[in-house]
């Protein structure tokens, strides 16, 4: 269970921050340099209620090419409706658009299989959440993270979407990622309401663009919401730059991740044979050895945890005065319960 100190907190050296988070060492001494906790403000009780998919997705996907979410603190604010949510996660070194950077000012371009490695590492985190029926939706450079051992990490599951009926529509609007990364169905004149195949095409046109980026040493290289003809021709050009300096078939999969159109767009399984059948020597696949009976356990247990999570804050807030500082005690009271089940699940996966 994660017991927050919050003197171990490095509020003064910033690792990074987004919209309504920052990321902070979280370390017991100078020379421990294992944790960071992200810390997300909420407002107010909606707020929060909107923060929890990040908490519980992070907590529950476990995957060697994910950040996973080792622990989390509620704190209310007792002197207004607010809360700070503490998320501990494994330090990484670094994120991949500060790598891309370095290498770029360096001249230092990334080798073939360099690329191929956290290409593949990117698309097996993601075929692991599509698994899941989960849908990242802010797949970019500075969402990818590199740990000490040089292996990418998907991270920020802010805005994904955890997708169960087959038909529902998703509304994303102010959930879009970043226009240079999202798909030009996502932004844009053809922005709407979204079932979950269009939003797992959508991942795989962001992979593409992080792929290409890094083929072309270069970011933010694409703009989806240009008009279809000029986007179209801007990814012919880099697409052409890339021609004698990669592998031919590495050049076509990209084209195939990048096509306009999202019913022709590959998915994440197509990929994955591709990468395998193509690349296979350069692969190191030791930690890809997934039990699938566990995939569906996260799922099952994710969907109980969101709901008693929502419920306690609703209720929450809706009550007393007094019965809202209480929410704090609950909420802690369901963390344990979260952290015996995953316990448990691990258990189950050990005896597999
Ligand atoms: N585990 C981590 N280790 C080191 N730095 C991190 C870690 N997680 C996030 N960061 C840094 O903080 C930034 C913001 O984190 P992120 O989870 O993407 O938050 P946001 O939702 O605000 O975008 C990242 O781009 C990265 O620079
Ligand atoms: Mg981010």
């Amino acid at each position: 269970m994660f017991k927050f100190h919050k003197d171990r907190l490095q509020t003064k050296q910033k690792l990074g921050s987004g919209k309504f988070a920052s990321v902070f060492p979280y370390q017991k001494d100078t020379q421990d340099f294992k944790w960071v906790v992200k810390r997300i403000r909420a407002d107010d009780a909606d707020a929060l209620l909107s923060s929890l998919p990040e908490i519980v997705l992070g907590f529950f996907c476990d995957h060697p090419c994910m950040v996973p979410v080792k622990g989390y603190f509620i704190e209310k604010d007792s002197n207004n409706e607010s809360f700070n949510i503490y998320m501990k996660l494994p330090r990484m070194k670094e994120t991949l658009l500060n790598n891309l950077k370095d290498r770029k000012r360096d001249k230092n371009p990334y080798s073939e299989q360099e690329i191929i490695r956290y290409f593949y590492s990117l698309v097996c985190g993601v075929q692991y959440l599509h698994s899941n029926k989960i849908y990242h939706g802010d797949l970019k450079h500075d969402n990818l993270l590199i740990d000490n051992t040089g292996s990418l990490k998907i991270a920020d599951v802010g805005i994904a979407k955890h997708v169960e009926e087959e038909d529902s529509y998703q509304t994303l609007t102010g959930e879009v990622g970043t226009y240079q990364y999202s798909a030009p169905e996502i932004v844009g004149a053809d922005r709407k309401d979204h079932k979950k195949d269009v939003l797992a095409k959508a991942d795989v046109w962001s992979m593409g663009v992080v792929i290409l980026e890094l083929c072309s040493l270069d970011f933010r290289l694409l703009n989806s919401s240009l008009p279809r003809d000029q986007l179209q021709a801007r990814v012919n050009e880099r697409l052409a730059s890339l021609e004698g300096k990669f592998d031919s078939s590495l050049i076509l999969l990209i084209k195939k991740m990048l096509n306009l159109d999202q019913k022709e767009r590959l998915d994440v399984e197509v990929i994955i044979n591709e990468i395998e059948n193509h690349y296979s020597e350069m692969l190191d696949r030791d930690f890809l050895i997934l039990n699938p009976s566990y995939q569906a356990q996260v799922l099952k247990e994710y969907e109980h945890q969101i709901e008693m999570l929502k419920k306690q804050i609703q209720e929450a807030s809706e009550k007393s005065e007094v019965e809202k500082r209480q929410l704090t005690e609950q909420i802690s009271q369901i963390k344990i319960e979260i952290s015996q089940q995953k316990q448990q699940n691990e258990d189950q996966i050990a005896a597999f």
